[in-house]
């Protein structure tokens, strides 16, 4: 990145691109451009635009979505706060009302959440793994390899020292650890612009993440046309690099004995993929769903080179991309969004249209941004997160079962297992939505990679470094409601569960945003807490408002033809899994819900398919008319 910076900087009379502050989106000067090169600070803090073209596709970098603000879209740009944040001094989290400090997250973990395993008896696995995978493209890694990679130290002597470790005690009370002599586990401050070296230190934390900040498939298609021209396209009929092993098609590997798939049992497990993007290896779901993307590119790029064989490979590779990430857009807003959230409920806030035809709602003065709370009241879905990975045969026969954290950073462990995995994924439930927390999620959720990680203590606990406002701060945003006691929030969690959160907060005001979210009642219509409800929608309509790219409008450049588009809004993960995955011949039609009494297992040929032949493009002026077009 410091080269191709160094040598754009240097053909800059030419090449014509602008440098911004990745922060503030102001034009940089030379001088200034310079001295982050010599700070190292270019990757982070500086995005290099090309001059916008309104006529031009979606770019790979999320530059020039916003026309007045080219960098908006970008990896390295601010996300915002639904509501200011609230420090202490020198930015550290805020005490509670009394003055001392608020209670220790571990401890209000364990007592607002119990531990055990409750199947669900309506969700799938597949919910969940989708739901990491497309939470992802807005997100980076990093703040997980930092604690147990780049400053493995926390809980030791050194970690006193070093201001970004972050870890949680644990109390001598502790359900679990009373057993055992563990009282600390490992966490870091999550990155921000100034920990990075972008920011001024005295300034208030902002987080930065390496993905753009739009739902662009950046785990499939990197966010770097360089990068990506390099490590994923094949440059021959619009079709991404791939490998075949054990019969099966996958991503490029990593060609070097360093791998990010740390947990791959050498010497048996060797397969790591190398992606234009990190997360092609991390948890179990998102894998999953990189592998099955990276074959539906190549299986629509195939169809689509046939039937228009005078496209070239450009054309080819950019309008697949853009059907792909209209598919799992369609599969997002329109199949897992409603199963969660409720269908009627996100037709009442506009978030999904009730139509099939196009949809504009784009406005150029909203940029293309995520909130910091949106994937952070996400993360409530740890709850809902099953422990157990059940495996099956193609008949529904079940085979075997693997604890799920052990397959983290495993992309080995798949070349033998995947086809009984993805029958897995759509046969076995999700954990229930109950209060209940798997105890693999909760005490040892990296796996080997940790002795002891408790995923939702660190939620908590990074809610508090990320200065979000007060639980009942958010419940005021949402409802308009002002909560001044505990008493107030009847309305919004049951009695027992106020007990709880009594035991823990001396005030209401007190309570953690995450901590409040756990306890919540669902959202009428939804299987949600509200506050998280709440944030998502925020979220899901700023989206569609400020994505000029956005797949529903007629008025963005390439867009869909409305033929097309009735062909996109038919996409399905049942359809999905059909075309993509291992040994899929039968399947329920909605299968982010188990398969059970209207929604039975049938034949994959009984299942609704997208047809490319809209996309025939006549000026080609081939005779072949017997091209299969379903995906
Ligand atoms: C410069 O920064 C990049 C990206 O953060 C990093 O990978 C590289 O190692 C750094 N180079 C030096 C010489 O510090
Ligand atoms: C802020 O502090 C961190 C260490 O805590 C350091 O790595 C970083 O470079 C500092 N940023 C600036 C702009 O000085
Ligand atoms: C998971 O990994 C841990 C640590 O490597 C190991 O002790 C345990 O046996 C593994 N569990 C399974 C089910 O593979
Ligand atoms: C914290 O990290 C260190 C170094 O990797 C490790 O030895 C220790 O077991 C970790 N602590 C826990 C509780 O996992």
């Amino acid at each position: 990145m410091y080269y191709y910076l160094l040598i754009s900087l240097v053909s800059r009379a030419c090449a014509q691109s602008v440098f911004y502050e990745s922060y503030s989106g102001n034009v940089l000067s030379n001088e200034e451009v310079k001295v982050h090169l010599k700070k190292n600070t270019t990757f982070w803090c500086i995005n290099e635009v090309l001059p916008c073209n309104p006529y031009e596709g979606r770019r790979l970098d999320g530059t020039c979505n916003n026309l007045k603000y080219p960098t908006r879209g970008a990896p390295h740009t601010p996300q915002y706060r639904l509501l200011p944040p609230e420090y202490d001094k020198d930015f550290e989290p805020k005490t509670a009302k009394s003055g001392e400090p608020l209670p220790l997250s571990r401890s209000v973990r364990t007592t607002v959440l119990a531990e055990g395993r409750v199947p669900d008896s309506r969700f799938t696995q597949l919910l969940t793994y989708f739901w990491v995978y497309v939470i992802g493209d807005v997100l980076s890694v990093h703040d997980t390899v930092n604690y147990i990679r780049w400053k493995p130290y926390c809980c030791q002597e050194r970690g006193k020292t070093d201001k970004a470790c972050i870890p949680n005690i644990i109390p001598d009370d502790d359900p679990v650890h009373r057993f055992s002599s563990v009282r600390c586990m490992n966490l870091t401050r999550p990155e921000s612009f100034q920990s990075i070296g972008c920011l001024k230190n005295d300034t208030v934390p902002e987080r930065i993440v390496t993905s753009t900040p739009i739902f662009d498939l950046s785990q499939i298609y990197g966010m770097s046309l360089k990068i990506t021209n390099e490590k994923a396209r094949l440059l021959k009929k619009g079709m991404l690099k791939f490998e075949m092993e054990n019969g099966k098609l996958w991503p490029p590997s990593t060609k070097t004995p360093v791998n990010l798939c740390l947990l791959n049992q050498m010497p048996y497990e060797k397969r790591c993929h190398d992606t234009p993007d990190a997360g092609a290896n991390s948890v179990l779901g998102p894998n999953l769903f990189v592998i099955w993307t990276w074959r539906l590119h190549n299986r629509i790029a195939t169809i689509l080179s046939e039937l228009n064989p005078c496209w070239d490979d450009d054309r080819l590779f950019f309008t697949t991309r853009d059907i792909v990430i209209a598919i799992t857009m369609q599969i997002y807003f329109y199949e897992m969004s409603p199963a969660l959230m409720g269908f009627d409920n996100l037709v009442r806030e506009g978030v999904i249209s009730p139509y099939k035809e196009f949809r504009d709602i784009y406005d150029e003065n909203i940029l293309p941004q995520v909130s910091l709370e949106f994937p952070a009241v996400q993360r409530w879905a740890h709850t809902i997160q099953e422990g157990k990975l059940k495996m099956y045969d193609a008949n529904g026969n079940y085979l075997k079962e693997h604890r799920i954290v052990n397959i983290t950073l495993r992309t080995g462990y798949l070349v033998d297992n995947l086809e009984y995995i993805t029958q897995g994924a759509f046969r076995q439930p999700a954990a229930k939505v109950d209060y209940i927390i798997d105890p693999d999620v909760s005490e040892t959720g990296l796996g080997p990679h940790q002795l002891a990680a408790d995923l939702a203590t660190s939620d908590l606990t990074k809610n508090r470094y990320f200065g979000f406002a007060p639980y009942i701060k958010y419940r005021k945003l949402c409802s308009g409601k002002t909560y001044s006691t505990f008493e107030d929030l009847l309305d919004v969690i049951d009695p027992q569960r106020i007990e709880l959160l009594k035991e823990k907060y001396k005030s209401v005001e007190d309570i953690d945003l995450m901590a409040g979210i756990w306890a919540e009642k669902l959202v009428k219509g939804g299987s949600v807490p509200v506050t998280l409800y709440c944030v998502v929608v925020e979220q899901m309509l700023r989206t569609v408002i400020s994505d000029r790219h956005w797949y529903e409008r007629p008025n963005r450049p390439n867009a869909f033809s409305l033929e097309q588009l009735l062909e996109i809004r038919k996409a399905s993960v049942a359809q999905f899994m059909c075309a993509v995955g291992d040994t899929v011949t039968e399947i329920q039609p909605h299968a982010f819900f188990l398969a059970g009494k209207g929604n039975e297992m049938r034949s994959c040929k009984q299942i609704q398919k997208i047809n490319l032949w809209p996309w025939k493009d006549f000026s080609c002026n081939t005779k072949q008319d017997n091209i299969n077009c379903d995906i």
